[in-house]
């Protein structure tokens, strides 16, 4: 299985990489080192050094650059070797390593790891994270032991919430729940409209902690690759969304590998809504318990008894709940096959190309 690589992923929070320290991790299979510049604006490279391999997150930052911490080759922040202290100091050609367009948006950090041209009006908008926004905001990040889809699965269709997260996010009349799926684009939304039901645990500390019913709705957003954006919440029955017991929740998936998967999530809350600090404490506390005791276990399980299996060929039971999911898994592998067909028809890079020229000794590679 590849993964899609046109297109913006998140690498992290903006948080994460601080001024004048490297932060490294692997995204869709790839080694990457983060670090900023003294004006503050993030790079990413490629975390491996060409000469001996070792990651250059083990090194440090000199002049806008890295310097490896093995035999102090230095790399600009494009990734071209720019002093070798070794010798006459000349640089050999292939001394560089991969930079990746990075942005620092939303407070993430997102990254373009294809080929093609990383325009920035492509990132998808977070803009309720904003510290502007006006929105009260909270943020986590999470390691799935499962491939994205699973957990991109369970994230678009929340009719588990009544299962996994009973008393936390779900009741059991969220069973009922009247489902709307919507295209928009390339985007898919599954909408649940939930009235008159016993108040999630969640909610009823977001709303009026009175344990009364409600009316709920959970509307997901699918904007892929992976990234879902979720506008949820309660009023009374019969209400309307003014009563302020609602927030948007951000949920971001990156591949790490193929079994694994970075899973950053947030909340964006109203300016309106009234949430004493103990409680916002355990809103945040209940949100992350969920996901990492609850969802995780069940996605973990999820992937080792489908193992190396390719899904369709499981021949999985299709339920009524899974028209979101399965559109999902048809645009990804329309994606796929879109990319693979794409480089299959490009001309081989310069370095692969099959040349006359006479193969050089080792003597001759070496620049000094
Ligand atoms: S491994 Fe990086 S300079 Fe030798
Ligand atoms: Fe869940």
């Amino acid at each position: 299985m590849a993964f899609i690589k046109n297109a913006w992923y998140v690498a992290c929070w903006s948080d994460d990489v601080k001024e004048g320290e490297l932060f490294h991790r692997k995204l869709l299979d790839e080694a990457v080192v983060f670090y900023r510049k003294q004006n503050g604006e993030a790079v990413a490279l490629q975390d491996r050094c060409p000469h001996r391999f070792v990651p250059l997150h083990l090194g440090k930052i000199v002049n806008d650059g890295v310097q490896c911490a093995y035999h102090g080759l230095e790399f600009d922040c494009t990734g071209q070797c720019v002093k070798n202290p070794h010798g006459e100091g000349k640089i050999p050609a292939a001394a560089r390593v991969r930079g990746y367009p990075v942005a620092d948006k939303h407070r993430m950090i997102w990254i373009w790891m294809g080929d093609e041209y990383a325009d920035p009006a492509k990132i998808p908008d977070y803009s309720v994270l904003d510290i502007d926004s006006g929105y009260k905001t909270s943020f986590g990040h999470l390691n799935v032991p499962a491939h994205y889809e699973l957990m991109g699965e369970n994230l678009l269709d929340l009719s588990h919430i009544t299962y996994v997260h009973d008393g936390y996010l779900g009741s059991p009349e969220q069973v009922g729940a009247d489902q709307e799926l919507v295209e928009e684009g390339d985007h898919i939304v599954c909408n649940r409209w939930m009235p008159n039901i016993s108040v999630p645990g969640i909610f009823d500390m977001l709303y009026r902690r009175d344990g009364k019913p409600v009316d709920m709705w959970t509307n997901m957003r699918w904007i892929p690759p992976s990234n879902f954006f979720l506008d949820t919440g309660v009023h009374e029955v019969g209400g309307k969304r003014e009563d302020y017991g609602w927030y948007y929740g951000v949920h971001i998936l990156t591949p790490e590998t193929e079994r694994t998967t970075h899973y950053h999530f947030a909340a964006a809350m109203p300016a309106g809504t009234d949430l004493p600090p103990e409680a916002d404490k355990k809103f945040r506390e209940m949100r992350r318990y969920a996901f990492e005791m609850q969802d995780m276990p069940m996605i973990d399980a999820q992937q080792a008894a489908i193992g190396d299996s390719d899904f369709w060929s499981m021949k999985p039971v299709l339920l009524s709940i899974d028209a979101g999911p399965v559109r999902m898994r048809r645009s990804l592998e329309r994606m796929l096959k879109e990319e693979a067909e794409k480089n299959a028809a490009k001309p081989p890079a310069a370095g692969n190309r099959p040349t006359a020229a006479k193969v050089s000794s080792p003597a001759e590679t070496v620049a000094n």
